[in-house]
């Protein structure tokens, strides 16, 4: 049996909670069982949304971005509680207020699957039905938990706001739990859904946009062109796309269709291997030098993490100040 050992939580406020926590329990999950959900976003250790300070005790952190939490934050006591799991005595200082914990988390909404499809090598369009059409701002993410099943998957939001029908792009992992599913999931399959989550979604102001999409990052891009579409634009947005070969390239006829309808928006592809006449061959982040970027845009990084570190090393050289750089990363 595990040993049960005291964490504490120290929340800006002052409030501190006490929790018995079983050694190789995860911290959100001993908080989540005790009533508190402290902030998270990606829960694996990509976003750094839950970043807090380790003040006593050790914790072993499992795999995680290094570019979210740079070795030497790490050895400062800096910690990511998503990934963190406690074994022994410890106390974690939290940069937010205990109310901001207790507030409940929404109950999940139902959802029906309406279709599912093969749309690319690795990569698969799930559309889910809702009763009520939700509202969210164009990037967000929700959890998606299959009934009967004990995981969940967060998925970036294709489809407009403000509708029932929610689109959805997964990449195919081997063996992986969500994949599965999907592979044999039909229309009429039940899901529950978080409510949208999510600091990655579109500014709304005037000024030059890059959006950089790696694999399924795509989705998050093709909800904010949507949403930009028939609405004025003066500044021009460039979307870079990466992906393995041309065959896992997807939603281009979505794409040139919005290129079409949006004004001042370019597309460029890039594959690493196989390139044809429509392809850059090597990354989609390769391309940033040579685009001249206006000092003044706001670039938005979505993708596995190595790409977005990519990005986010070429808009530093290009000159673009770290805040307007924006990255959703995912495994
Ligand atoms: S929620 Fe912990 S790093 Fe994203």
């Amino acid at each position: 049996m595990s040993s049960i050992v005291p964490v504490t939580l120290l929340f800006s406020d002052g409030v501190a909670h006490r929790l018995d926590v079983p050694c190789g329990k995860k911290i959100v999950e001993a908080a989540s069982e005790a009533g508190l959900n402290l902030l998270t976003d990606c829960s694996n250790g990509q976003c750094g949304t839950c970043t807090a300070q380790l003040l006593s005790g050790t914790v072993e952190m499992e795999d995680y971005d290094t570019a979210v939490l740079p070795d030497e934050d790490r050895d400062a006591g800096t910690v990511l509680p998503c990934v963190c799991r406690v074994t022994g005595p410890c106390a974690v200082e939290l940069p937010y207020e205990s109310a901001e914990a207790l507030a409940e988390e929404p109950a999940p909404i139902d959802g029906e699957v309406v279709a599912v499809s093969r749309i690319a090598s690795e990569t698969m369009r799930l559309e889910i039905s809702i009763p009520e059409s939700i509202q969210f701002e164009p990037g967000q993410y929700v959890r998606i938990h299959p009934a009967g099943t004990d995981f969940h998957r967060s998925y970036s939001m294709a489809n407009l706001p403000g509708s029932n029908h929610l689109e959805f792009f997964v990449r195919l992992v081997p063996d992986g739990s969500f994949s599965n599913w999907l592979n044999g999931a039909k229309a009429g399959d039940k899901v529950e859904l978080s409510v949208p989550h999510g600091t990655f979604f579109l500014r709304d102001e005037e000024r030059p946009r890059l959006f950089v999409a790696g694999g399924t990052g795509v989705a998050p891009f093709l909800s904010m062109l949507r949403s930009m579409n028939g609405k004025s634009q003066s500044q021009p947005t460039t979307v870079l796309i990466g992906a393995r070969t041309p065959g896992h390239l997807f939603a281009l006829d979505e794409l040139k269709a919005l290129r079409e309808a949006v004004p001042h928006v370019q597309v460029r592809l890039a594959v690493e291997q196989d390139a044809n006449a429509e392809c850059h061959e090597g990354y989609a982040t390769d391309l940033i030098s040579g685009l001249g970027l206006d000092p003044a845009t706001r670039v938005y990084l979505c993708g596995p993490p190595p790409m977005v570190e990519a990005g986010r090393k070429a808009a530093e050289a290009a000159g673009l100040p770290k805040q307007d750089v924006l990255c959703e990363r995912f495994a």
